[in-house]
């Protein structure tokens, strides 16, 4: 008689693997992580860092970009006429603090603890009356309360479909008529191929504190202008997965999905600082006027 005999080792790996098994399929579009990328507390200091970094363009743009882009917003909407202004995921405040400074009234909303805390804290360190909010920008009720609504460094494209649908409701309703919602996007130019590579880190890395394997991938959905990057973080004892999406826009595509929303106008540019639209950008930023 023929008998297999599966050691304790060969059992553990076999069920590693397994474990591993379903993550290593292409995810169906707008898969959530199974773990929370903004809140995770070793991902949310590293990302802390990055904003706070003024030349890292990891987590927010560089400050020298948040000076112009600020600028210019207050150009195109001046606060003295638009002076009630909410920043969706402000992150620490870098963009608040200096709508502030500028004479906006300033509310910021953001669902990273850590950075809606450093905020607050900064704020009472230099006197600055910004309302900071704890909560996810999708779950917002206003109506006609504010001038401006800032969404900056591309995380609109980073909701799916249904979300962005719901997101800009919730948006064109809390803006005062006249009201403008300015926020940017990465274009096509920003794609990547389709690519899986790994890396091993034996102390602490981004994602992880521990010794720790990362599988990333890059996956395609061409039909909806998507794109998955996936980072699957292995350790000891657990397998976990943080799905970043995007959605990539020319100039059409920005304006076709935006307007319907029941916008009364806007204008297109490359960059939230004010630059000229151009088909060659990485990014466009739209400002559509209610
Ligand atoms: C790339 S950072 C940009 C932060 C800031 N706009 C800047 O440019 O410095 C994205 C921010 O959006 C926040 N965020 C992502 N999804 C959110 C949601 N559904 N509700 C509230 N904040 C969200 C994250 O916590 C993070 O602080």
């Amino acid at each position: 008689m023929f008998c297999v005999i599966i050691t304790k080792k060969e059992e553990e790996g076999f069920s590693m693997l397994n474990k591993l098994k379903k993550y290593l399929v292409k995810p169906e579009i707008y898969a959530p992580s199974t773990n929370s990328f903004w809140n995770n507390p070793h991902i949310s200091e590293n990302m802390l860092d990055a904003h706070l970094e003024p030349e890292s363009e990891a987590a927010s743009r560089n400050h020298e970009f948040i000076n112009k882009s600020v600028e210019w917003i207050a150009t195109i909407s001046p606060p003295v006429k638009y002076a009630d202004l909410l920043d969706l995921g402000c992150g620490p405040g870098l963009y608040t603090k200096r709508f502030h400074k500028a004479g906006y009234t300033v509310t910021g909303i953001d669902f990273s603890k850590r950075s809606i805390e450093y905020a607050e804290v900064e704020a009472v360190l230099n006197n600055a009356d910004i309302a900071y909010i704890y909560r996810s920008y999708l779950n917002i009720d206003y109506k006609e309360q504010f001038d401006v609504i800032t969404l900056i460094y591309c995380d609109y494209a980073a909701l799916s479909t249904c979300d962005r649908k719901t997101l800009l409701d919730k948006i064109y309703k809390a803006l005062k008529p006249g009201g403008m919602f300015i926020f940017d996007v990465f274009t096509h130019k920003m794609k990547l191929p389709e690519s899986q590579t790994w890396y091993y880190s034996q102390d602490s890395g981004f994602f992880c504190d521990k010794p720790h394997l990362c599988l990333n991938s890059v996956y395609q959905y061409p039909d909806e202008r998507v794109e998955l990057r996936q980072t699957i973080v292995i350790t000891e004892y657990d397998v976990v997965t943080y799905n970043i999406w995007d959605c990539f826009y020319n100039k059409d595509e920005l304006i076709n999905e935006v307007l319907p929303i029941g916008f009364s106008s806007y204008k297109i540019y490359s960059d939230v600082a004010g630059k000229a639209y151009s088909d060659d950008s990485e990014t466009l930023c739209g400002v559509f006027v209610k």
